[in-house]
C-alpha cells in the first residue's frame, strides 16, 4: 500500500461541515515528534470543520475509552526495525493483545510514518490499521504510508480523511487521490518553522586523536536570535552529500556534464538510502532485466542490506537520465540532533555534539550523510541550514527542586549538558546525577572538564562513568545502575525524574531491564511488579527517553 491507495477521482466537492460538534479522537505514537505534530495539525483542521477533536498520546491512552470514541484517527511512527515508539510500547502491546476491547461502531483511519531506509517500513501503522479492522472498526479512509518527506502527502491525507469522516450525505463522500491532491498550504498548516541559515562558530573534536570515534562539538550562531528552544529539544541539520559520492554517481551514469543534476545530487536528493522501493523504482525507470529478476527472486531485502544507491547503479548498469535519478531517489531529509546547550547559558547559540558515522560494508567505505558533512566538510565560519525540532516529551521537571537522573552514554550525553546548564542558570535546588559511558576514559570522556566544573559548582551532584574498553570485561551504564540500585531507587522514591538518551537498539532496552531489576531487588518485587513500577514511572512522565 502506498499513498495512492485510495485511487479514484480528485476531490471535487468539500463535504459540508457537520452540524453539531462531532467528537474525534486523534491518537498518536511518536518518537521524534513528527506524528505528534501531525496529530496537532489534524486537530486544528478538524476543529475548523466542526469536529470536537481530542489529541491523545499513546503513552496516555486508556484503551477502555476507544470503543466509545466514535471516530478515531491514529498516526503512528515506526521506529528502528519495525518497532513502536518507546512511549507507545505499552498501549500498543495492549491493543495487539488478547484483551483488547472490540471496536464495533468505531470509524477509523490510520496514517503511518516510517523511513524506507529500514526494512519494516511503516510496520506499526500497517499493524494498527489491520488491528482496528479486526476488532470490528470500520475503515473510513485508506491508510497512507509515508517516508521522511511526509509533510505534503500528510497534509493531503488529513484533508481527505476529515472529509471522509465528516457526516455528510452519502453522495457527498468523495474518493480522494492523496497522491495527486498536494499539500493544503492554507493557514491550517503548522506555524512555520522554516529552516534558517546559521554560522558555525565552534567546531571541535571532543575525542582524542587516538579514539575510535570522532565527535564534533558544534556551536552555531543565529544572527537574528536563536529560536525559543528548551533543553530537550533537537535541531535538524540540512546536510549536503559527499561530493565524491556525487561524482561517482555522475560517472557511473555518464552524466558528468549535467551541472543542474550535480547540484541536485549534492544538496537535494537522498543519494545513499537504498530501499526495496528504490530498487522497484529503478526497475520501473530502466526496465533492467537482472534488477527485475532480483525483485522477483524475493532476495531484494537481503541484497540491499549494507548497500547504497551507488551499489545498485554499479551492479546493474543502465542508461540513466537525470529524470530517472530524480524519480528513483527521495528528497534528502534533514537529520535531527539533541541540543546540548541552554539559551540561559549560551544566548543566541545552539550547541550540538555529533558523532561522525563511518563504516565499511560490501568492500566500500560508507559515511553518514549529515555527520560527516559536519565532521569533514564544515569548519569555523561555514554556514549550515537548520530548523528547530521541539520535543516536549523530554523536559526537565517543572519543579526545579525535583531531583534528576540522567543516563546518556556516547552522544546521548548531549541533552544533559543542556539540562545541567539550565539548572545551573536557574540555581535549581534539586539534585542531579549523571551516568555517562563510552569506550575509553582517556579518549572519549565527552565534556569531561565541564562535568568537573558542574560538580564543583553544584549543578551536578554526582557522576558515574562506565568506560567499556578500559578493562578486560565490558562495563556499561546499566552496570553502574546495578551497583547503585539502592540509592537510585531511593532517589526515584523521592520523586526524581529519570532520563535516558542515546542508542535505542541496545542501550535503552538494557537500561530499562536494569531499572526493573533495581526495583525488583531493592523492593523485593516480582519481575511483573517491578516492570509495572517502571511503567508507572513512565506514565507519570518521570521516565523519559530520547533514543535513536
Ligand atoms: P562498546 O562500544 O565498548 O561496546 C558509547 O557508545 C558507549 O556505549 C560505549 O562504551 C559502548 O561500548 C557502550 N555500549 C554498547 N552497547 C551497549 C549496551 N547494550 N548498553 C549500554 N552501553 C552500551
Amino acid at each position: 500500500a502506498g499513498i495512492d491507495a485510495a485511487g479514484g477521482q480528485p476531490a471535487a466537492i468539500p463535504a459540508a461541515p457537520p452540524k453539531a460538534a462531532e467528537p474525534l479522537t486523534v491518537i498518536y505514537a511518536s518518537e521524534s515528534g513528527n506524528s505528534e505534530t501531525l496529530a496537532g495539525n489534524v486537530a486544528k483542521l478538524a476543529r475548523k470543520q466542526g469536529f470536537k477533536p481530542k489529541v491523545v498520546d499513546f503513552a496516555d491512552l486508556d484503551l477502555a475509552t476507544l470503543p466509545k470514541a466514535g471516530k478515531v484517527i491514529a498516526i503512528a511512527a515506526t521506529w528502528g526495525e519495525g518497532e513502536p515508539p518507546a512511549r507507545a510500547v505499552r498501549a500498543y502491546g495492549e491493543l495487539m493483545g488478547a484483551s483488547a476491547p472490540r471496536l464495533d461502531g468505531v470509524e477509523f483511519a490510520v496514517l503511518a510514518l516510517g523511513d524506507t531506509s529500514y526494512v519494516e517500513f511503516c510496520a506499526i501503522g500497517k499493524a494498527l490499521d489491520a488491528r482496528f479492522e479486526a476488532l470490528g472498526g470500520k475503515r473510513a479512509a485508506e491508510r497512507a504510508d509515508l517516508d521522511l518527506d511526509f509533510e505534503k502527502p500528510a497534509a493531503a491525507w488529513i484533508k481527505g480523511t476529515l472529509q471522509a469522516l465528516a457526516p455528510a450525505p452519502a453522495d457527498n463522500v468523495v474518493a480522494v487521490d492523496f497522491a495527486r491532491t498536494g499539500a493544503s498550504d492554507d493557514e491550517d498548516a503548522e506555524p512555520s518553522r522554516d529552516p534558517v541559515v546559521v554560522e558555525v562558530v565552534e567546531h571541535v573534536n571532543l575525542n582524542s586523536s587516538r579514539s575510535n570515534k570522532e565527535t564534533i562539538h558544534l556551536a552555531l550562531a543565529f544572527e537574528d536570535g536563536a529560536p525559543a528552544y528548551e533543553p530537550g529539544d533537537s535541531l535538524e541539520i540540512y546536510p549536503e552529500n559527499d561530493p565524491q559520492l556525487v561524482e561517482e554517481i555522475l560517472k557511473a551514469t555518464g552524466l558528468t556534464e549535467d551541472a543542474a543534476l550535480r547540484k541536485a545530487l549534492l544538496s537535494e536528493r537522498d543519494i545513499t538510502t537504498l530501499s526495496a522501493a528504490t530498487v522497484e523504482r529503478f526497475v520501473k525507470a530502466t526496465g533492467h532485466e537482472q534488477a527485475k529478476a532480483l525483485i522477483e527472486s524475493g532476495e531484494v531485502r537481503a541484497w540491499i542490506e549494507g548497500r547504497h544507491l551507488i551499489d545498485l547503479i554499479e551492479t546493474y548498469p543502465a542508461a540513466l537520465t537525470a529524470e530517472h535519478l530524480d524519480t528513483i531517489t527521495r528528497p534528502l531529509p534533514p537529520r535531527a540532533y539533541s541540543i546540548a546547550s541552554s539559551r540561559k547559558e549560551v544566548g543566541d547559540e545552539v550547541h550540538l555534539a555529533i558523532a561522525a558515522v563511518r563504516y565499511e560494508s560490501h568492500g566500500r567505505a560508507r559515511s553518514g550523510v549529515a555527520s560527516t558533512h559536519v565532521a569533514d566538510r564544515i569548519a569555523n565560519g561555514a554556514k549550515l541550514r537548520v530548523r528547530l525540532k521541539p520535543n516536549r516529551h523530554f523536559r526537565l521537571p517543572a519543579d526545579p527542586a525535583a531531583d534528576i537522573i540522567m543516563i546518556g552514554p556516547g552522544t546521548g550525553v548531549a541533552p544533559f549538558r543542556a539540562f545541567v546548564q539550565e539548572r545551573r542558570a536557574v540555581e535549581a535546588p534539586g539534585r542531579s546525577w549523571l551516568f555517562f559511558g563510552d569506550q575509553h576514559f582517556t579518549h572519549d570522556f565527552l565534556y569531561q572538564l565541564e562535568w568537573q566544573e558542574a560538580l564543583e559548582d553544584g549543578s551536578l551532584t554526582r557522576i558515574d562513568v562506565a568506560f567499556s574498553r578500559d578493562q578486560p570485561e565490558k562495563i556499561y551504564v546499566q552496570d553502574r545502575i546495578d551497583w547503585n540500585r539502592a540509592e537510585l531507587v531511593a532517589w526515584l522514591d523521592g520523586g526524581a525524574y529519570l532520563y535516558v538518551c542515546g542508542d535505542a537498539k541496545a542501550m535503552a532496552k538494557d537500561v530499562r531491564i536494569a531499572l526493573e531489576r533495581a526495583y525488583a531487588e531493592v523492593k523485593g518485587l516480582s519481575a511483573d511488579d517491578a516492570a509495572a513500577a517502571v511503567a508507572a514511572l513512565e506514565r507519570a512522565h518521570r521516565y523519559q527517553q530520547d533514543v535513536y
